[in-house]
């Protein structure tokens, strides 16, 4: 009982990396296109007097497959974690109070406007609501979050500036534009439609100065308008690209001091070679670096094994190990064909950075030095190996 719940519990996990896993993702995600789809295409008279009632069966049978994967995820979510096994029902409240719960919940409303009595036209609407269950998948959503939270401060005073030039501007057209447009500018809030829609530099064209003053009013509204999305524009994108190197840094922080090689660095160490190293993922059989091709970098093997292909038999290395030095250090090709035995995680170090390190931290090259004249047979140095490049 408990191996199939957890079973299904990893066919469920939006995170889950194992075949199954994989599999049961991409139905999700199908039903989810198939769902909206069949829901946008429906609204359309003609296509729905021909294939209506297709479209229809496919629509209600996503929708029953989303109540039934509700109703699993309740059933077994105590088991998503060891702690909540005692609980059930509170653990089971506390996931049908979450986002992820509430976003499958969403999912069963078609179903649930049909059973309070709507007409199906309007219930298939609710449809629209299923885009929502994408969003754990979305890593990218995560991340857009993570920027407006970082940027609110800078974001809120743009738009506190914002702000007070659209009240200025609605003033002064209003006080230039009221007495030729009454209409249209016979009060403020009349005249803040034009102010945002020019501050925005859209400008839908149906409110228009015609006094100069109200002109050179919207001449100088306009290039506020340019200037403070550029602003707004500038701040997502450099918060967003902070972000990034924030995410992709803590992630690389995480596997290099996984790898034994690295455990006696201190932090600041650790830090600056996170910051050379690149995260690298290799499908079992991939090859890693072909004999005989130049050598641009080389790797750390974090989790997985590969097998060096050596004249005398392959030769298999695993966590912890490093490969592809050789070819840094003498500038020869690779010595060796080096192939992933089974699914590996590595971190990359490349030529330029290599010697970077070389020469910052011999100390901690010197091993790599020392390793690779092992490897190739040569007797080992007594005094300190030279600087590779
Ligand atoms: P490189 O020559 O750049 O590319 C092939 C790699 O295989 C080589 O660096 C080493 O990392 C590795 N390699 C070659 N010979 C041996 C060996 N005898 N023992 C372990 N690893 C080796």
């Amino acid at each position: 009982m408990k191996l199939s719940l957890d079973r299904i519990f990893e066919l469920l996990d939006t995170k889950a990396t194992g075949p199954g896993a994989r599999g049961a993702r991409r139905a999700h995600q199908l039903s989810i296109a198939l769902g909206v789809t069949a829901m946008v295409v429906c609204t359309d008279p003609g296509v729905h007097a021909t294939t209506g009632r297709a479209l229809d069966l496919i629509f209600w049978i996503v929708a029953a497959m989303f109540a039934v994967e509700y109703a699993v995820r309740l059933m077994i979510v105590p088991w998503a974690n060891s702690a909540d096994k005692g609980h059930r029902w509170r653990a089971r409240r506390h996931w049908a109070a979450s986002f992820n719960g509430l976003i499958d919940a969403a999912g069963m409303l078609p179903l649930l406007a049909i059973a309070s009595g709507m007409d199906s036209g309007p219930a298939r609407l609710f449809g629209a609501l299923w885009l929502i269950k994408l969003a754990p998948y979305a890593e990218a959503l995560e991340l857009v979050a993570r920027v407006f939270k970082a940027a609110r401060g800078p974001l809120t005073s743009l738009l506190l500036g914002f702000l007070m030039v659209l009240i200025a501007a609605a003033t002064l057209a209003y006080v230039f534009e009221s007495g030729a447009q009454p209409k249209t500018f016979g009060s403020i809030p009349l005249a803040l439609w034009w102010a945002i829609t020019t501050l925005t530099t859209t400008g839908y064209g149906d409110a228009v100065p015609i006094t100069l003053a109200g002109r050179i009013l919207g001449g100088a509204v306009m290039l506020a308008g340019i200037g403070v999305l550029a602003m707004w524009a500038g701040i997502l994108a450099t918060t967003f690209s902070d972000e990034m190197r924030r995410r992709d840094f803590l992630r690389t922080w995480e596997l290099v001091s996984r790898v034994s090689f690295f455990e006696d660095l201190g932090a600041d160490l650790i830090a600056e070679v996170a910051r050379l190293l690149k995260p690298r993922k290799l499908p079992a059989g991939a090859i890693v670096m072909r004999a005989g091709q130049p050598g641009d970098c080389m790797f750390f093997v974090v989790t997985g094994e590969v097998s060096v292909q050596l004249p005398a038999g392959p030769l298999t290395l695993g966590d912890g190990a490093f490969i592809g030095e050789m070819a840094l250090i003498t500038g020869a090709p690779r010595s060796a064909t080096v192939v992933a035995q089974t699914d590996c995680e590595l971190l990359a170090l490349d030529l330029a950075d290599f010697r970077d390190l070389a020469a910052r931290h011999a100390d901690l090259t010197s091993a790599i030095v020392g390793e690779a004249r092992r490897r190739s047979g040569a007797p080992p140095k007594t005094e300190p190996e030279p600087m590779p490049g």
